[in-house]
């Protein structure tokens, strides 16, 4: 015997005779769930309980972050409800909704055996009085347990794998059909800039698509791109998320059926109004599209009886950042302006598009959305209501 095992074999051995000499009254409450018993049980015992409850709780919290998952509504005015990924209303977020529910499905049957199991192994085979005199049986090794618990897993990975590598190549490998409308989004710190370069349109933070019925397919074609830092596209009922990456030229595609709002959000930190970075989806019925395309192609209005707030409006360094279509302004560092007045919010979905929030942006873009790149200008009030003026005609 080495030294070492020597050691260890009269240390036990020692354990042992404590043991045997201990009071029987003092060892039968070592056993008892009472707290305060004098014990070396139960305090491992109340840690082991403490460390269940805790990742109760951590299981409870998830599935509430799952359940709650994309809900996002404007920070001044309206809500759009909730936006499930559990209620997909488009290809390919019907297809991913499905393989996902197939892959939970199996995932939580092994779940459930396991756990099952666990259970009746810590209930049946508790700690018992008495227990410490007796050893309980000592198995090594079965060659038909570790053979099922090896090859089942692999037969169940392999199943996972081909569902859902099917599905990915079913998306991925999706052609753009002629009658495809293409349209280019470009994530900026916080706001989301929206190009169709075959109808010439710019656009910001509402992207129209055109629905899908059973006359035609019209499926909307995203090329995913960044002029800052990395963002993430997400609309949960239409598709899942992908990533806008600076340098780089992601692809993606959404094939809504159903007209209506749906609302989404930048789903990649980065940075402070990350949350505040929504974007908004409009479905529109094929003629309602067409119609806001040819509105979209119109130039700016020129309305004569605002000229002092185009005054004030070109006079400031407004134009340094925006672009008015047909004028002077060509700024690109914020939001195209051309038809301001055709879109329901302010602010990448901050705050829906009012007289009062107008003002209120115009006046301190800070107060609706702090951190914003867009500064304080000091406008006097008069100015205020000239600007908000003129950008009310922009329609
Ligand atoms: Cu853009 Cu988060």
């Amino acid at each position: 015997m080495s030294s070492h095992n020597e050691k260890l074999f009269f240390a036990l051995q020692e354990e042992v005779s404590v043991r045997d000499k201990q009071d029987p009254e003092t060892f039968a409450n070592e056993t008892k769930d009472d707290s305060t018993a004098p014990s070396l049980v139960c305090p491992t015992m109340r840690l082991r309980h403490h460390k269940i409850f805790r990742a109760v709780l951590l299981f409870a919290f998830a599935l509430t972050c799952v359940a709650f998952a994309g809900h996002v509504e404007p920070v001044l005015g309206k809500t759009d409800g909730v936006t499930s990924i559990l209620r997909p209303l488009s290809q390919p977020a019907q297809e991913i909704k499905e393989t996902s529910l197939l892959v939970l499905a199996i995932c939580g049957s092994i779940f459930a055996v396991v756990a099952g199991l666990l259970v009746y192994a810590i209930v049946r085979f508790r700690h018992r009085a008495g227990d410490e005199l007796s050893e309980p049986p000592q198995v090594y090794g079965s060659n038909q347990i570790e053979l099922a618990w090896t090859v089942l897993p692999i037969l169940i990975v392999f199943v996972l794998i081909l569902v859902t590598s099917r599905t990915v190549a079913d998306i991925q490998n999706r052609k753009p059909p002629p009658t495809a409308v293409q349209a280019t989004v470009i994530g900026h710190q916080w706001w989301w800039e929206i190009r169709y370069p075959e109808l010439g349109i710019v656009t910001a933070n509402e992207l129209h698509v055109p629905a899908s019925d059973r006359i035609g397919s019209r499926p909307t074609f995203l090329k995913l791109q960044s002029a800052d830092v990395a963002h993430s596209f997400w609309v949960p009922q239409l598709s899942g998320k992908t990533d806008l990456i600076p340098n780089r030229e992601n692809l993606m595609w959404i094939e809504p059926t159903i007209p209506g709002t749906y609302p989404g959000n930048c789903a990649e930190y980065c940075g402070t109004q990350h949350a505040r970075m929504l974007i908004r989806v409009v479905v529109d019925s094929p003629r309602e599209f067409e119609q806001w395309v040819r509105e979209q192609q119109q130039p700016a209005s020129v309305e004569t009886n605002e000229a002092e707030g185009r005054k004030a409006f070109f006079g400031n360094s407004c134009v340094n950042c925006h672009t008015i279509a047909g004028t002077s302004a060509q700024g690109k560092f914020g939001p195209d302006l051309t038809h301001l007045m055709s879109r329901e919010t302010l602010a990448s979905g901050a705050a829906t598009n009012t007289t009062d929030n107008l003002r209120l942006w115009v006046r301190d873009p800070q107060k609706i959305k702090v951190g914003c790149l867009m500064p304080n200008m000091q406008l006097t009030d008069n100015e205020v209501d000239q600007v908000v003026a003129y950008l009310q005609t922009l329609k």
